[in-house]
């Protein structure tokens, strides 16, 4: 399949895009992609390819944005139950950290997790992703984290399997088994912390090599943040991850600054997430390394809170930035790359260029997959997307409605009809 006449082709080649190098799109115009099965073969101009390739049938673009599909490098897209009245409760004034405090927050979730079967866990799960889809994300990091513990852990580990093969979404698997202290722990945080690394963490690689062999093992996660798990905490979960061969990421700097960022960097994890009361130290050491600054700016916007990532600061450092939902019930339900960009142009201070480079090959970074998504080059993945819009810089720009026409996963074109039908 020949995809032609695209008004702007954004290729973003050349791998991960550190510090000021970050906005550099590849712009072709007039610009063309060919696929065969699952993956990119060619690109150029639309009268490259077609004398190249003269009897290719072909997907008309004219007019339009193609782009690699986004990666969604940070959701917690799993849950049970809801918490509208809790978002009521926070605009009449309660605090998020309060609220988590007095029992109710991430264990209130967790309450309606651990009592979800897997079929309905599953059943509310796929609308988010194939929302996501949608909306144009092709590569969605989903963590667990509302059962914290063993049994739930891994029931959601198993929905998340399942969902992988029943959606055109392409998952890559978190255990966040340290989201909150569990109940049964209320009053001993460093007796579940223990837990988690005697038990859980043993467990889970036992499991994970049984259920799910021929996947990479899943990412190990941790927040680190008061009234979670403090800095020490956090780093006996992850040195014991890591002992065990799992890859890295932290929750970092939400709330308060506890030096989370700069123990990923020194754990050389593949991420460090939200950031936003990160230090000029933190922000120095992850200049200077591979660890992916993640930024989810839908998360200070949920919460009506003031502060963002500052994005500038880590660029000028050096530091890989990336974008994401944190799609989750108590901060951030949205399940829109698109909607995270036009945040992140407003109040992190990104261009549009910037935004989209941290929402396709920096977030692919993150999730240690820019080998085979976001970008568009020869042998990658066929995960991209056709915007109706004619210039790039509608994306940021533009904001609450969705401007994907068409999705193509792994080569299968998917509509995103913008029509509606009488049905009855
Ligand atoms: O990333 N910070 C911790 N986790 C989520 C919130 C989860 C929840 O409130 O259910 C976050 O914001
Ligand atoms: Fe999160």
């Amino acid at each position: 399949m020949l995809i032609h006449s695209a008004n702007q082709l954004l290729t973003l080649s050349g791998g991960p895009q550190h510090g000021l190098a970050l906005g550099a799109l590849g712009i072709i115009e007039n610009g063309a992609v060919l696929i065969r099965d699952e993956k990119i073969i060619a690109l150029g101009t639309t009268a490259e390819l077609r004398a190249d390739y003269p009897n290719e049938p072909g997907l008309d673009a004219s007019g339009c944005v193609v782009m690699p599909g986004f990666v969604d490098p940070h959701t917690h897209v799993i849950w049970g139950g809801d918490r509208a009245k809790e978002y009521e409760m926070r605009l009449e004034g309660a605090k998020y950290l309060d609220i988590l405090a007095a029992g109710g927050g991430i264990l209130s979730t967790v309450r309606a997790t651990r009592t979800a079967s897997i079929e309905a866990l599953i059943a509310q799960t796929r609308p988010r992703l194939l929302r996501m889809f949608a909306n144009g994300t092709t590569t969605v990091e989903a963590k667990t984290g509302y059962g914290l513990q063993t049994a739930t852990e891994l029931r959601l580990l198993k929905a998340l399997l399942a969902l992988d093969d029943q959606t055109p979404v392409d998952i890559a698997f978190t255990f966040l088994g340290a989201h909150a202290i569990a109940p049964e722990f209320k009053d001993n945080p460093q007796g579940y912390t223990d837990q988690v690394c005697s038990l859980m963490l043993p467990i889970l690689q036992l499991w994970w090599q049984a259920n799910a062999p021929e996947l990479p093992p899943p990412f190990v996660d941790v927040f680190c943040e008061n009234r979670a798990f403090d800095l020490a905490q956090s780093r006996q979960i992850l040195t014991r991850a890591r002992e065990l061969g799992f890859p890295l990421k932290i929750h970092a700097d939400e709330f308060d600054n506890l030096g989370g960022a700069s123990l990923a960097v020194e754990l050389e994890a593949a991420s460090a997430d939200h950031l936003v009361k990160t230090s000029a130290a933190d922000i120095a050491a992850l200049g200077k390394s591979d660890t992916v600054a993640v930024a989810l700016p839908c998360t200070p916007f949920g919460l009506a809170e003031r502060d963002y990532t500052p994005a500038k600061k880590i660029i000028d450092a050096g530091g890989i930035l990336a974008l994401a939902t944190d799609c989750n019930p108590g901060t951030a339900w949205n399940e829109s790359m698109q909607f995270a960009i036009a945040l992140a142009c407003r109040y992190m201070g990104l261009t549009p260029a910037q935004a989209i480079a941290a929402s396709t090959i920096n977030a692919a970074h993150a999730i240690r997959r820019a080998d085979k998504v976001g970008s568009l080059e020869p042998g990658k993945q066929a995960d991209l997307l056709i915007l109706s819009v004619p210039d790039y810089r509608h994306l940021g720009y533009r904001f609450g409605t969705n401007l994907v026409k068409q999705v193509v996963k792994r080569g299968g074109v998917y509509s995103v009809d913008v029509g509606y039908y009488r049905t009855a």
